[in-house]
């Protein structure tokens, strides 16, 4: 059963477990992430699709932030490949915004399919609030630092007074969560984006190419992860300031 507030609205997303150790929504009839290796997956889509690792070493702080939390497993493979490429060097800031937080228990088990992920999944469900206020911010150590903002992305976005130097977009697929997807959501996105910053998506979906288009993005399609013909990235124009 899902919680629910005092007004009624859900505060937890029921899940299902398939194959495994693999979480699902009912509710939206979708995966966390691929089936074929959601690791993988990070790595390909929203790390390489920003060009993180070509930019990292030329940016000594740095904010990735992210639509959809979830299991918190492109948070610990992000963190897992700064440390790789900046060691204890530079300061990377992660900011997620997630509607229906999981259980500390259940991003452990979702994360135990991959066992180098441990330490960092280790530290994240032992900082982890059951029950997460409007907003919490987990400074690790110091060099990495996780500020969730827990409700709906829209309304929490819109009060978000900073910008990313790159998004993750990952609000399950767009047929079935339009609303991660919306023109005005999309818009808050760009306007929270840094100018010279991009977003990486798994979808190619025309209406939400369209919608990132017309919030300002120049948007290109690339190849997809594990037999998606398409995937898309973008960026905010360096000459676009305003
Ligand atoms: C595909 S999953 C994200 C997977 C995640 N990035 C990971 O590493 O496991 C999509 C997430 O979006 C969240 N979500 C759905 N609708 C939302 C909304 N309107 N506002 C904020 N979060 C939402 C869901 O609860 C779910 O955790």
């Amino acid at each position: 059963m899902n919680r629910q507030d005092e007004t009624g609205s859900p505060t937890r997303c029921e899940i299902e477990w398939h194959e495994g150790d693999m979480p699902y929504s009912p509710e939206f009839g979708d995966h966390f992430y691929s089936r074929s290796d959601g690791r993988s997956e990070c790595e390909h889509v929203f790390i390489n699709g920003n060009d993180l690792p070509g930019r990292w070493p030329e940016n000594n702080s740095f904010t990735v932030a992210e639509l959809g939390f979830g299991t918190g497993l492109n948070f610990c493979e992000t963190w897992r490949r700064w440390n790789e490429i900046r060691g204890s060097d530079g300061h990377l800031l992660f900011v997620s915004f997630e509607k229906f937080p999981l259980r500390g228990a259940e991003i452990a088990r979702a994360l135990s399919v991959w066992p180098d992920l441990d330490d960092f999944s280790r530290q994240l469900t032992g900082h982890w609030p059951e029950n997460p206020p409007g907003s919490v911010r987990i400074d690790f150590d110091d060099c990495i630092a996780l500020e969730l903002h827990v409700g709906d992305a829209l309304q929490c976005l819109s009060l978000w007074q900073d910008q990313a130097d790159a998004w993750y977009l990952d609000g399950f697929a767009p047929d079935r969560n339009p609303d991660m997807w919306s023109s005005e959501l999309l818009r808050q996105v760009y306007d929270h984006t840094v100018p010279g910053g991009s977003f990486a998506t798994y979808s190619a979906a025309g209406w939400v190419r369209r919608n990132l288009e017309a919030a300002g993005f120049n948007v290109e399609k690339r190849q997809g992860y594990a037999g998606k013909r398409e995937m898309c990235t973008g960026g905010r124009a360096l000459t676009d300031t305003a």
